[in-house]
């Protein structure tokens, strides 16, 4: 299985990074491949120009190829996914997500937006070409705790959450339906 993770959250110290990390963690051992988009370290001019020539960007795009299994994580902003991950969602090509299963994963300070996920990334992923979106996962501040040390303590109940969302995954690792290079030569 190939993993590609994506961090939307434009904070350095971030929470959703966190859950995304915990997520990737957990799968790592039935990972042939495991790469990190940090969206935040991508050029800011080539993010805003929707440069595709750019070579950081056009290298995320090509992990994305190969990708069998995409986890999204992103914060909540105004009641949708970051403004940030939209922006790199939409350099990429329509077909992007062609035949790859999405785990959608997000943190917010409300549980008001429990739905979030559902109502805004779902649709654009599928949009994408995505096979299959699992269940997600959401946060609140409140269940990642903030620790002295600068980072963030995830609760129980949310880690029994996330391995519950994860177990699907570690009992049939996915494989995207068609080999990558297949994909990109059609
Ligand atoms: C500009 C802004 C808008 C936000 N809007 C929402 C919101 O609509 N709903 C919500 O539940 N949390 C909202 N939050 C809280 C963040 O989603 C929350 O703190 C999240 O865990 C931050 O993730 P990060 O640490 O990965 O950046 C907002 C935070 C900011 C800075």
């Amino acid at each position: 299985m190939n993993i590609v993770s994506i961090s939307g959250s434009p904070s350095l110290r971030s929470r959703s990074a966190l859950l995304l990390q915990l997520a990737q963690t957990r799968l790592e051992a039935h990972a042939h491949s495991s790469h990190l988009i940090a969206v935040r370290e991508l050029p800011a001019q080539a993010l805003l120009l929707a440069d595709t020539q750019s070579t950081p960007v056009q290298r995320a795009v090509a992990q994305l190829a190969d990708a069998d299994l995409v986890i999204i994580s992103t914060p909540i902003y105004k009641a949708a996914y970051s403004g940030l991950l939209k922006i790199f969602l939409d350099l990429l090509p329509m077909d992007a997500l062609r035949g790859k299963t999405v785990l959608p994963l997000a943190t917010g300070g409300t549980l008001a937006h429990l739905l979030a996920l559902d109502y805004t990334l779902r649709p654009v992923v599928s949009a994408l070409g995505a096979r299959h979106v699992l269940d997600g996962v959401f946060a609140t501040d409140a269940q990642l705790v903030a620790h002295t040390s600068g980072g963030y303590v995830p609760d129980d109940s949310l880690l029994e959450r996330l391995d519950r969302a994860l177990q699907p995954l570690l009992a049939h690792p996915v494989h995207a339906s068609r080999p990558a290079a297949l994909e990109r030569a059609a």
